[in-house]
């Protein structure tokens, strides 16, 4: 518990005057996790901390590489010293991996953050891709949409998006699922 509340106040200090909107969705982010950590089992607190700190790589300040999962997983795992759990679910959170191989980063990801395997890895793209921008709950087509259409044809995270749509529809399922199970 102690840990999620560090997570919490340090995604508010690096997001909530910087980056507002990305503050307003890492809190929605954040409580979805809550609501499906119980799924993960060990893992639950590793879960819900990446997912409050899951876009602190946006912040101007922590920008190195401009990939926002490897820059922030980096941070955590450097100046924060946040778990490994907790860094790898952010590096690789919502197909990052994807992203990765079209920025020319695939090495770095993969050597400095294993991908995490299982439920946890569904449950935080899961939470991101079922959260709007503002941090309202959504579906997760038009929140794929949403992003689309925000960063435009052609752009490298619009079409990193589009390839990982598939993936990133089926972690949503899995979760569902899951829940639907309990
Ligand atoms: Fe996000």
């Amino acid at each position: 518990m102690a840990e999620i509340e560090r997570a919490l106040e340090l995604t508010r200090l690096v997001l909530a005057e910087s980056i507002p909107r990305r503050w307003a969705h890492s809190q929605g982010v954040g409580r979805k996790a809550e609501a499906v950590a119980h799924l993960v089992g060990d893992d639950a607190s590793a879960l819900v901390c990446a997912a409050w700190l899951h876009d602190v790589g946006y912040a101007p300040d922590l920008v190195v590489t401009g990939m926002h999962q490897l820059d922030g997983a980096r941070y955590l795992r450097d100046v924060a010293g946040m778990d490994d759990l907790v860094c790898r679910l952010v590096a690789h959170h919502s197909c990052a991996f994807i992203e990765g191989r079209n920025r020319g980063l695939s090495d770095e990801l993969a050597r400095e953050f294993p991908p995490v395997e299982g439920l946890a890895s569904h449950a935080i793209t899961y939470a991101d891709m079922t959260t709007t921008p503002d941090g309202e709950p959504v579906e997760v087509e038009r929140r794929l949409a949403e992003i689309l259409s925000r960063y435009g044809d052609g752009h490298l995270v619009a079409e990193s998006i589009r390839e990982a749509s598939p993936l990133i529809i089926d972690s949503v399922r899995v979760i569902d699922a899951a829940l639907a199970e309990r």
